[in-house]
């Protein structure tokens, strides 16, 4: 007899870092629960990998992760599908932002709904199932950003970013011990939607490879991974420890 297929519920899964997950998902043979909002791209990653992957099952469902009743009817709704849910990536994010006190604060208003909040009803959610089920891998996806605070148009997504990480490692400290285990992913610069306007990105790999350390990462279950390792692990040290003049010209 086979294996019992694992199931990943993963957030933002209509382009980027999302969707590529769960191709690289479905390739291992996991059986995925789908959301975003644009429910056209969640029918054609459907179609893509239903027909790349006949055996592996694929639900999709529309959501707004910022509509907090919406996310625990979809999450309830996926657990009811497939009888358990074994794994919940909490990826939908948003890059928007300007400097605090410019004249712009719903763009940072956007991010922290979406990037913060929204990812902490998406974890009570998540939580609130494995913690039925006594069993469950929740997967946080931070940014190497999480690693100091960013100036210009970053500050606040840096911090929704460490609020996220601080969050999953509370969380952690709780479900010591149990069969709940908990994961945070921080990545580097990753070829997405997200960065295709930025003109100058350090270290950016492909989407393909980028997700692949995410996945070897999450396949794992490592607690924390900065990804890909090489050169995030350095970068992120030196980030964290350079005297701010300059480590602001390095994150600029
Ligand atoms: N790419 C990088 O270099 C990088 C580095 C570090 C961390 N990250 C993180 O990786 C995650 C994925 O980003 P990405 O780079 O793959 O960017 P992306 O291609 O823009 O994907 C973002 C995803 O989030 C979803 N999303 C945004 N707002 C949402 C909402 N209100 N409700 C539901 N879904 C929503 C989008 O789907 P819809 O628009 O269809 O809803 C989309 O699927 C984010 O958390 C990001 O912060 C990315």
């Amino acid at each position: 007899m086979s294996a019992p297929s694992t199931t990943t519920l993963i957030t933002g899964a209509s382009s980027g870092l999302g969707a590529e997950t769960a191709r690289q998902l479905a390739a291992r043979g996991h059986d995925l629960a789908l959301c975003a909002r644009r429910a056209d791209r969640l029918a054609d990653l459907e179609a893509e990998i239903t027909a790349a992957h006949p055996d592996v099952r694929v639900v999709v469902r529309e959501l707004d992760v910022t509509d907090d009743a919406q996310v625990f009817e979809v999450f309830r709704a996926f657990r009811a599908d497939f009888g358990r849910i074994d794994r919940v990536v909490v990826n939908a994010g948003v890059g928007k932002g300007a400097p605090i006190g410019t004249g712009r604060p719903e763009l940072n208003r956007e991010t922290a709904m979406t990037n913060f909040v929204a990812a902490l009803t998406q974890t009570e959610a998540a939580m609130e199932i494995f913690r039925d089920q006594n069993a469950g891998h929740l997967v946080m996806i931070s940014s190497m950003s999480a690693v100091r605070g960013m100036p210009g148009g970053g500050t606040t997504y840096a911090a929704t970013k460490a609020g996220v990480a601080h969050l999953a490692e509370g969380i952690r400290a709780d479900v010591h011990g149990t069969p709940i285990t908990v994961s945070v992913i921080y990545p580097g610069y990753i070829r997405s939607e997200m960065n295709e306007s930025l003109k100058r990105i350090p270290f950016v790999v492909s989407t393909q490879k980028g997700v692949a350390a995410i996945v070897e990462a999450i396949e794992k279950g490592r607690a924390r991974a900065h990804v890909p390792a090489w050169p995030w692990v350095p970068v992120g040290f030196a980030l964290k420890h350079l005297p701010l003049p300059v480590a602001r010209r390095m994150m600029g």
